[in-house]
């Protein structure tokens, strides 16, 4: 019997090596070393061979190019992040936290696409077809020509898609899928890799869009992430906060369209529903009774600014070295701006301990909230109110200046929507002449700011 190898994979980024190493020398992460066996060279040119491309180099000019490339999912909030639908032959990674609701927008998603006379066959490798009849019927899916497929062998997997041959095909999930081809068990780095590298022959070859559903989150805590991540044409994360209710489609990668864009949904007994105003879902959460150290921003997501409220809280430490804590923001950011109030403002917070958390759940990384941030610490510090009608829009430079930020239109209709009457931005940012419905105040400094936005 021929000697079985064995061999070393990262799972973070799917580096190979004979031996255990306690840290990866590629991407550096400690313990991410899985060992695996290895399959014959013969088995792996086999697989290779049958997809081989039969096609021949063209002039780019002589290519043509199908109107019908993009089909809407009719689902809003998905096309928006899709950059307006799916490209036809395309391999999108749909991955999440376990129980977030990948498999319930994939199965809405295959309704609206049945609609739409598409033929969607559903791999389920995880649920049975009697588990997804009872979602579907939940959901209120009456999908005429969805196929329900439970099977986890990549090889069947394979054969049914060439005779069914559909439109779309979801695999619900890859961890749980396995071929034959590869030794070692489902969800290892091996296997993850194979069977996607057939999804995406299969893809490609057969002009047939592809969802694949992963159990990976952002950290890449799961067996073959970043080795997926690079042989998809589009990499969707779907995230939210276990507790609320409302889910976020973001984008992390996408070959046809913008990744900046984000799909907001909202979770309930009946599906996820699109959240068209997101504003309304973000604000209504605020308090009513102004209280120190709460700022409303205006943040841009995509092409869609969203307005959040930012809170602060200030008080005496009782540690040694002063606590700072973020919840959807950089710490690295607050301690900037913390410096720079305690050096351009004068504000002595080296005793105390601060606290800073975006409402909502929501992860804001945009420089434009340095001001909201900052008026949040620095009212809460001074036990003043800002005035729940003002919205705080700019950047903070490290001498205490208020720099420009982008979108400044969108941003001030946005806050005139949702019924603000004041805005604080930057000095060098070009209010259109348009917007009065909204009092405009510039200013230049952070001092300036905090003088103009406290009602005492
Ligand atoms: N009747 C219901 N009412 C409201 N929400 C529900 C209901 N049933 C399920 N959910 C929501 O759906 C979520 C499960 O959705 P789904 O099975 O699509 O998630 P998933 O990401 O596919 O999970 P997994 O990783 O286990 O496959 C639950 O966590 C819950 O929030
Ligand atoms: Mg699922």
């Amino acid at each position: 019997m021929a000697k079985v190898k064995s061999k070393w994979v990262c799972s973070e980024c799917g580096y190979e090596t004979a031996g255990y190493l306690g840290k990866c020398p590629e991407c550096g992460t400690w313990g991410s070393l899985v060992e695996e066996v290895q399959y014959s060279e013969k088995l792996h040119n086999a697989v290779a061979n049958e997809f081989i491309n039969t096609e021949k180099p063209a002039l780019l000019k002589d290519i043509k190019v199908d109107e019908s490339v993009r089909v809407s999912t009719n689902i809003s909030e998905f096309d928006r992040v899709l950059g307006g639908g799916f490209v036809q032959g395309s391999l999108v990674l749909l991955a999440g936290d376990p129980g977030i609701g990948k498999s319930t927008i994939t199965l809405q998603t295959c309704g609206e696409l049945c609609k739409s006379s598409k033929k969607v066959l559903y791999i389920s490798a995880e649920e049975s077809a009697t588990q997804l009849k009872l979602r579907a019927e939940r959901l209120g899916i009456c999908a005429e020509s969805l196929y329900i497929y439970p099977q986890t062998n990549m090889e069947n997997i394979k054969s049914q898609i060439e005779e069914i041959s559909p439109d779309f095909v979801v695999v619900d999930s890859i961890q749980a899928i396995y071929s034959n081809n590869v030794p070692s068990s489902a969800g290892s780095v091996s296997q993850i890799r194979e069977c996607c590298n057939i999804l995406m022959h299969i893809a490609k070859s057969k002009n047939i869009t592809t969802i694949v559903i992963g159990h990976v989150t952002k950290d890449g805590n799961i067996a073959g992430p970043k080795v997926l991540e690079h042989m998809v044409d589009t990499v969707i994360y779907f995230e939210g906060d276990k507790y609320k209710s409302y889910r976020m489609l973001r984008s992390m990668k996408n070959r046809f369209g913008n990744t900046s864009e984000v799909g907001i949904f909202e979770m309930n007994s009946s599906g996820l529903r699109c959240v068209t105003n997101p504003n309304e879902l973000f604000l209504n959460e605020r308090s009513q009774v102004a209280a120190p150290g709460s700022a409303i921003i205006v943040t841009n997501e995509g092409t869609r600014p969203l307005m959040v409220e930012i809170q602060a809280l200030v008080g005496m430490t009782s540690y040694p070295t002063p606590r700072r804590v973020t919840n959807g923001v950089d710490i690295s950011r607050l301690h900037q701006i913390l410096a720079v109030l305690e050096k351009r403002v004068g504000l002595n917070l080296s005793k105390q301990d601060v606290y800073v958390n975006v409402m909502g759940g929501i992860e804001v990384d945009e420089p434009s909230a340095d001001l909201g941030i900052a008026l949040a610490v620095a009212t809460c510090a001074r036990d003043v109110v800002v005035d729940s009608q003002t919205v705080i829009i700019g950047e903070i430079g490290l001498s205490g200046e208020i720099h420009p930020v982008n979108n400044i239109e969108r941003r001030l209709n946005e806050a005139v929507a949702s019924g603000f009457k004041k805005a604080i931005i930057p000095y060098a940012n070009d209010v259109p002449s348009d917007i009065k419905k909204i009092e405009v105040v510039k200013v230049k400094r952070l001092m300036d700011a905090i003088a103009a936005c406290v009602s005492k």
